[in-house]
């Protein structure tokens, strides 16, 4: 008799749980059940366009198996102290400005762009062959800036959090992505959509909101 083998669970984020399936792929499988075929589409094409995402080889209800990616997200090796605030801040705007130069999916207009609107950094795995972005449930195309204020207001999210030793080191990956980007000039509609599909309550992103207009104006 064959014995039954259950996948080892490699990690948990806030949506899905990621299970080895071998050396080379993982499962990544939403835990409220949805559709993964918007994101494997937006995945495919990216790749396509040479942009790092992992592959995807299969897309099925709920569940996505993917390339396996092996290094530490760009949130742990900062926390390290393996990559400083200039470094850190340079990528994420870097990864964003590559994804922002590619042509859109489905609009023909030039100002639409692919956008992750999620691009933060445990959303970024940093492997031996550069980085690789992650986590394209909420991909859209739409204005690349409203992205970029996304990123901002994510990283606000946890610089005014009082309960997280992260929210200094979050301040300071803030302020230095705003100085690679320029003033997130979307950020209330970035907002809008946040209050949707953010954790945080209106008061709590109200202030989040608040320090990237403050830091944005210089
Ligand atoms: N292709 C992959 N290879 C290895 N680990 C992965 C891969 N995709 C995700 N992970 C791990 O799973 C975690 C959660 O995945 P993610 O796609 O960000 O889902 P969530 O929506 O739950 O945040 C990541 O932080 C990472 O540690
Ligand atoms: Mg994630």
């Amino acid at each position: 008799m064959k014995p039954v083998t259950v996948p080892a669970l490699l990690a948990s984020g806030r949506t899905a749980d990621v299970y080895l399936v071998d050396d080379r792929r993982v499962l990544r499988r939403y835990r409220a059940g949805g559709d993964v075929a918007a994101e494997a589409e937006v995945m495919r094409h990216l790749r396509a366009s040479g942009y790092p995402v992992p592959a995807v080889h299969r897309a099925d209800g709920p569940d996505l198996v993917l390339e396996r990616l092996v290094g530490p997200t760009l949130a742990e090796a900062y926390v390290r102290g393996d990559v400083d605030t200039t470094d850190g801040a340079r990528l994420l705007a870097d990864l964003h400005a590559r994804l922002h130069a590619l042509p859109a999916a489905r609009s023909s207009d030039p100002d639409v762009r692919i956008l992750h609107l999620d691009l933060h950094p445990e959303n970024v795995v940093l492997t031996p062959a550069g980085p690789v972005v992650i986590d394209w449930a909420n991909a859209t195309e739409g204005p690349a800036e409203l992205d970029t204020a996304m990123t901002a207001l994510i990283l606000a999210e946890v610089a005014t959090d009082r309960d997280t030793p992260l929210s200094t080191p979050a301040r300071e990956l803030l302020v230095g992505y705003l100085a690679a980007t320029g003033p997130a000039r979307l950020l209330a509609g970035a907002a809008t959509l946040r209050a949707d599909t953010g954790p945080l309550d209106a008061a709590r992103l109200a202030e989040a909101t608040a320090l990237v207009r403050g830091l944005s104006a210089g």
